[in-house]
């Protein structure tokens, strides 16, 4: 006698019936980049199919994006200037507050998630303030705050810290309270890690470090303990949903992650995850489609609830499609 596992894979109504993972776009987050200028929509070279966008092409996206069913959305901004401070990060009329505004007044019903940091805006390239080479923690958070609020005010949905600062959480719910904000929820990059998987972001947006690299605050991937304490400092200090960065190299984590707390857990399934499929996808070396949603599936098998990827559209696409 053994166990014939292979009866409830007999057919695909069986499969079906016992399969207990769901998947759809309402779990999905789509990444954008806008930039400040006229007429720009430029295809990122190391991110196939993705765009730079300037506010003035941005409608006809939105239109595409709508019509998909893509719901939420997170923005990134590419400013004109850049100085030490990233000044333009937290502007008033800086190019992300000026694009939620644009999107709140044409499409209210996306989800407009942000990026809170200031490597876009530093001209070192650098996610805080410096002082000589040294990254300065509490200096940064004053910023941070800046930021967030900025981007409150402008309308956003979701404010999502990434710089990696200890005490951001804390700082950005103690501002968001102060002014009003006390239902705006924050999505922290509690886990992120220093990756070389970030690369083609960072031409994206324009962010490299001028020099030296993130090591001193993201985190060291040859340690298997340490998230957990990024996660509960991250929830002590107000968090409203967790993230773990990149997605899947790191589904150990998420899987920690998903099994050790009870709010919800996101993935950044990141540029340079997207960008090797896309690469091996080009040359006909695996099926796209089957590749992109057996990634979607064991992301949220480890235990993602919310997956931000650049395959959003294209998922969106094969959903109409019917898959
Ligand atoms: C900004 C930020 C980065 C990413 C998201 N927010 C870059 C970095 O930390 O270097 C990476 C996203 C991606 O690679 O898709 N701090
Ligand atoms: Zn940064």
């Amino acid at each position: 006698m053994f166990n014939r596992t292979r009866r409830l894979r007999s057919s695909q109504v069986m499969r079906d019936l016992v399969k207990n993972i769901e998947f759809s776009l309402d779990n999905l987050i789509y990444p954008l980049f806008i930039e400040e200028g006229e007429n720009i929509k430029v295809e990122i070279s190391s991110m196939a199919g993705q765009f730079r966008l300037s506010l003035d092409r941005l409608e006809e996206e939105l239109k595409e994006l709508k019509e998909l069913g893509i719901k939420s959305l997170l923005l990134f901004g590419i400013p004109k200037e850049k100085d030490p401070v990233g000044s333009q990060g937290y502007a008033e009329n800086g190019i992300v507050q000026e694009a939620i505004r644009f999107i709140k007044a044409r499409y209210p019903e996306f989800l407009i998630v942000t990026d809170v940091c200031l490597c876009e805006y530093t001209s070192h390239g650098h996610c805080g303030v410096l002082k000589g080479e040294e990254l300065l923690n509490d200096e940064t958070l004053k910023l941070l705050q800046k930021v967030a609020l900025s981007h409150a005010k402008a309308g956003a949905d979701i404010v999502a810290p990434s710089d990696m600062m200890d005490g951001r959480v804390k700082a950005i719910r103690e501002v968001l309270d102060e002014n009003g904000f006390v239902n705006l929820p924050i999505m922290s990059y509690s886990v992120k890690y220093s990756s070389a998987y970030y690369g083609p972001f960072r031409e994206a947006a324009d962010s490299a470090p001028s020099f030296g690299d993130r090591k001193t605050y993201q985190m060291d991937f040859r340690n298997s303990k340490d998230y957990l304490i990024e996660v509960e400092n991250d929830l002590a200090e107000g968090a409203d949903i967790i993230m773990v960065k990149p997605g899947m190299p790191y589904l150990d984590v998420v899987k920690g992650v998903a099994d050790a707390i009870s709010n919800p857990v996101a993935i950044y399934n990141v540029s340079g995850e997207y960008s090797m499929v896309k690469a091996a996808a080009a040359n006909g070396w695996i099926d796209e489609e089957k590749i992109v949603m057996e990634n979607m599936y064991a992301m949220r098998r480890a235990g993602a609830d919310i997956i931000i990827t650049y395959h959003a559209k294209d998922i969106a696409k094969w959903f109409k499609r019917g898959v």
